[in-house]
C-alpha cells in the first residue's frame, strides 16, 4: 500500500453560545459520513469538530446567566459532545477555542504576522453591529441597520490592529482560478470571486479588551484579545499541533476538506486563505459549501422558536432513517425545505416500500420454500446479466459521487439497483416459481436479490452505519462489510443461509405517524391493564413469568432487610452498556418489545417487557443497561438473550436505567 495522506476533514467550530439544532447536525452529519465513506475505501481519515468560545455573543450570554464565559461554554460543550455521541457522529478530535493548544497557536499566528509586517495598528471609525461582532462601512449600511441582521449599528472609533489582506487579493483570485476544484460547488465558487472582484479592504482582527474581555490575548498589546474570527480559524491547523509538533502538521494538512454552510463560505474563502498565504503554509484542497436546511415558512431562528430538534426526529424515527433523509432530500449544496411529511413520505417509499421491502420479500419464501439456502447455479434467466452490469454501473457512479460529496446523487444511484432488484422479484414472481416448482430459476432470483441486497448494503453504509449491516444479517453473513474498492457483484456465497428477517423499516401508517406526530409516549393498552410497575419490570424472563416483578432478592439484614453481599458476589452478575439497534412490538404480546443490542462487536437479542412505556423508535439508539449474563429465555417464542435495567416511576410508569454521560458499547457497569 502507497502511504497515502490522511484524508483530513473538518466542520465549522460551533459557536457555544446555544445549543445545536438540525442545521448544526447536517454540517456535522456530512463530515461524518464522508469520513465513513473514505474509511469504507480503506483510506486513513481523521475528522475534526469542535466549539467557538470566544467573543461577544459568549460573554453576554454567561452574563445573562450570571455565571463566567467558561462555565457558560463548558456546560454547552458537554451538551455538543452529548448530542455528537446520540447522532453517533465518529469525530476523531474535538477542538475548543478555550484550550491551550488553540490558544498558544493563535499567538504564535498573531507573533509571525506582526513581525512580518503583515499586522499593523491603526485607528478605524466604523459602524459596529454588537450581536454580528463586526463593523460596517458607511457606505454599507445607509439606514443605520446591519446588513446581515438588520439591527441597529453604532458609530465607533477605536485604535486596532489589521491583517492587511489586501495584499493577498490577487493572490488569491490567481489561486481560485488556477485551481476550479478549490471551492465547491460551482456557483459558490463564482460568487466568492464575484466578492474578490470589488477591492479588499484589511481585516480587523483585534478587540480593545474595555469593550470584550472574553478573547485571546493579543501577546504583542495586553490591551487587546483577537477577533472570534481569526482566533476560529485557527483551529483547524491548532488542533493538529501547529505549532509545536510540526512533524504531525504535516502528516495532515493541507486539510482535504472544510466542510461549510454557505454563510460562512466568505470567511473561509477569504479571511482563511489569505491567513494561510500570509503564514506561507499551503491552502487546503477543498472548501465544499453547503445548503440551509429551511421550513417552508422561511428560514430557521432561534428567536422565531422554530428550530428543529433533531433528537425529537432521531428519537421517532430512528437515527438512520434520519441520516438517510437528510442526504437524500437535500441536493448537497443547495437548500432544501425541511418537513415531517416529506420525512415520512421518503421513509416509507425508499426505506420502508424499497430497500427494506427486498428483504420481507424473498427471505420468507426462502426459508419456506428453499431452506434460507441461497443457490449459485448457472445464470440463465435474462434479467440477471443486465442487474449485474447495472450493479456494477452504479458502484462506479457511485464512488464518483461520493468524491465530490454528491450525496444525494450516490443515494439515488444506489435506489436504482433497488428498484431494478424489485422490479425483477415483480417480473419473476418467485412465488410462482415456486408453485411450479422452477427450483433453478427460483434460486437464481434468490441468490441475485440476496446478492443486491449485500451490494447495496456496502454502498448505503456510510449513510446508514447501524442499518446496514442488519441487512448483511438477514442474508445471513457477518455484519462485517468489505473495501468498497473490493467490493464486486458475485461475491455472495453459494450456500449462504439467512435468517428469519424482522422489518428494518417497518412502515408508518396513518395511525402510527399520528402517534409519532404527537409525540405520545406509549401506546395504550387495548384492555386498559394496568401497567405492570415493576422495579426491573423490563425483565424478559420476569416480564412475562409475574407479570413485571423480577423475583426478590434473598432478605437479611441491613436497614432495608436485604441480605448483604460481598463484591464477588455482586461480579458475578455481568452488568453492561448496550445500545438499542432495533425495537418492535412481539406480536400479541402488548407489554412486550423484542430488542435487538449492540455491545461493542456482538449484538444480541432481548425481549423486554416496557412496550406499555415505550414505544420502539423512543428506544431505538439509547443506551442502555442490561445483565448480560443471564440465562437465554424463550419469551412468547422469542429468545431472549439478557435482560434490560428500569426502575419504577412515581407515576406508576416505567425508566430504563441508562448512564448519566455516554459510555462505551459493552464495558462493564460495575
Ligand atoms: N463559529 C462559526 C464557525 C467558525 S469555523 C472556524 C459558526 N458557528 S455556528 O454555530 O453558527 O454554526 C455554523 C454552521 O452551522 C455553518 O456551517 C452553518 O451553515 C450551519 N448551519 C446553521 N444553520 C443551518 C441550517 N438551517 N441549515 C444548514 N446548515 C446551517 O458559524
Amino acid at each position: 500500500m502507497t502511504a497515502q495522506k490522511p484524508f483530513y476533514i473538518t466542520t465549522p467550530i460551533y459557536y457555544a453560545n446555544a445549543e445545536l439544532h438540525i442545521g448544526h447536525a447536517f454540517t456535522t452529519l456530512a463530515a461524518d459520513t464522508a469520513t465513513r465513506y473514505q474509511r469504507a475505501m480503506g483510506r486513513e481519515a481523521w475528522f475534526l469538530t469542535g466549539s467557538d468560545e470566544h467573543g461577544q455573543k459568549v460573554e453576554q450570554a454567561a452574563r445573562a446567566k450570571g455565571i463566567t464565559p467558561l462555565q457558560h461554554t463548558d456546560a454547552l460543550v458537554e451538551k455538543f459532545k452529548a448530542l455528537w455521541q446520540r447522532l453517533d457522529i465518529c469525530y476523531d478530535d474535538f477542538i475548543r477555542t478555550t484550550e491551550e493548544r488553540h490558544k498558544k497557536a493563535v499567538r504564535h499566528v498573531l507573533g509571525q504576522l506582526y513581525a512580518k509586517g503583515d499586522i499593523y495598528s491603526d485607528t478605524y471609525t466604523g459602524w459596529y453591529c454588537t450581536p454580528c461582532e463586526r463593523f460596517w462601512t458607511e457606505k454599507e449600511v445607509p439606514e443605520k441597520l446591519c446588513p446581515d441582521c438588520h439591527r441597529p449599528v453604532e458609530e465607533l472609533q477605536e485604535k486596532n490592529y489589521f491583517f492587511r489582506m489586501s495584499k493577498y487579493q490577487q493572490p488569491l483570485i490567481d489561486y481560485i482560478k488556477a485551481h476550479p476544484g478549490f471551492i465547491r460547488p460551482e456557483n459558490r465558487r463564482n460568487e466568492v470571486l464575484g466578492f474578490l472582484a470589488q477591492p479588499l479592504q484589511d481585516l480587523c482582527i483585534s478587540r480593545p479588551k474595555k469593550r470584550l474581555a472574553w478573547g485571546i490575548e493579543i501577546p504583542f498589546d495586553p490591551e487587546y484579545v483577537t477577533y472570534v474570527w481569526f482566533d476560529a480559524l485557527t483551529n483547524y491547523i491548532s488542533a493538529i499541533g501547529y505549532p509545536d509538533d510540526m512533524a504531525r502538521f504535516h502528516r495532515y494538512w493541507p486539510a482535504s476538506c472544510h466542510l461549510v454552510g454557505k454563510d460562512i463560505l466568505t470567511t473561509h474563502a477569504v479571511y482563511w486563505s489569505t491567513m494561510l498565504f500570509a503564514l506561507g503554509l499551503p491552502l487546503p484542497e477543498m472548501l465544499f459549501a453547503h445548503g440551509w436546511w429551511v421550513l417552508s415558512g422561511g428560514k430557521m431562528s432561534k428567536s422565531v422558536g422554530n428550530v428543529v430538534n433533531p433528537l425529537d426526529l432521531v428519537e421517532k424515527y430512528g437515527l438512520d432513517p434520519f441520516r438517510f433523509f437528510l442526504f437524500r432530500e437535500m441536493v448537497f449544496g443547495a437548500d432544501a425545505v425541511f418537513s415531517e411529511e416529506s420525512f415520512i413520505l421518503r421513509y416509507n417509499a425508499d426505506l420502508a416500500n424499497d430497500f427494506g421491502n427486498l428483504c420481507q420479500r424473498t427471505l420468507p419464501m426462502l426459508l419456506k420454500r428453499r431452506q434460507g439456502k441461497f443457490r449459485r447455479g448457472p445464470a440463465t434467466l435474462p434479467q440477471t446479466a443486465e442487474i449485474a452490469a447495472l450493479a456494477r454501473a452504479v458502484k462506479a457512479d457511485y464512488i464518483a459521487a461520493m468524491e465530490g460529496f454528491l450525496f444525494h446523487e450516490a443515494l439515488k444511484r444506489t435506489w436504482d439497483l433497488i428498484s431494478r432488484l424489485n422490479k425483477f422479484i415483480d417480473e419473476t414472481a418467485p412465488w410462482k416459481l415456486a408453485k411450479e416448482e422452477k427450483w433453478a430459476d427460483l434460486d437464481e432470483v434468490f441468490w441475485t436479490v440476496g446478492e443486491g441486497i449485500r451490494f447495496c448494503a456496502h454502498l448505503v453504509q456510510p449513510f446508514m452505519p447501524h442499518t446496514a449491516p442488519k441487512f448483511l444479517e438477514q442474508i445471513g453473513l457477518p455484519a462485517t462489510f468489505l473495501p468498497l474498492p473490493q467490493l464486486e457483484w458475485g461475491q455472495l456465497p453459494d450456500g449462504t443461509v439467512c435468517r428469519e428477517p424482522s422489518p428494518i423499516f417497518p412502515r408508518l401508517d396513518t395511525p402510527r405517524i399520528e402517534s409519532l406526530k404527537k409525540g405520545e409516549k406509549a401506546e395504550k393498552s387495548p384492555k386498559g391493564e394496568k401497567t405492570a410497575p415493576a422495579s426491573t419490570g423490563v425483565s424478559p424472563a420476569a416480564g412475562q413469568a409475574t407479570g413485571g416483578a423480577p423475583a426478590a432478592p434473598p432478605a437479611a439484614g441491613g436497614a432495608t432487610g436485604e441480605g448483604l453481599i460481598d463484591y464477588d458476589e455482586f461480579m458475578k452478575t455481568h452488568l453492561a452498556v448496550a445500545v438499542v439497534e432495533t425495537a418492535e412490538k412481539v406480536a400479541g404480546a402488548d407489554k412486550l418489545l423484542r430488542l435487538t443490542v449492540r455491545l461493542g462487536e456482538e449484538t444480541r437479542q432481548l425481549v423486554a417487557g416496557i412496550a406499555l412505556h415505550y414505544t420502539p423508535e423512543q428506544l431505538i439508539g439509547k443506551q442502555v443497561v442490561i445483565v448480560k449474563n443471564l440465562k437465554p429465555a424463550r419469551i412468547r417464542g422469542v429468545e431472549s438473550h439478557g435482560m434490560i435495567l428500569a426502575a419504577g416511576t412515581p407515576d406508576g410508569g416505567l425508566a430504563v436505567v441508562t448512564t448519566d454521560r455516554p459510555a462505551t458499547p459493552g464495558i462493564r457497569v460495575k
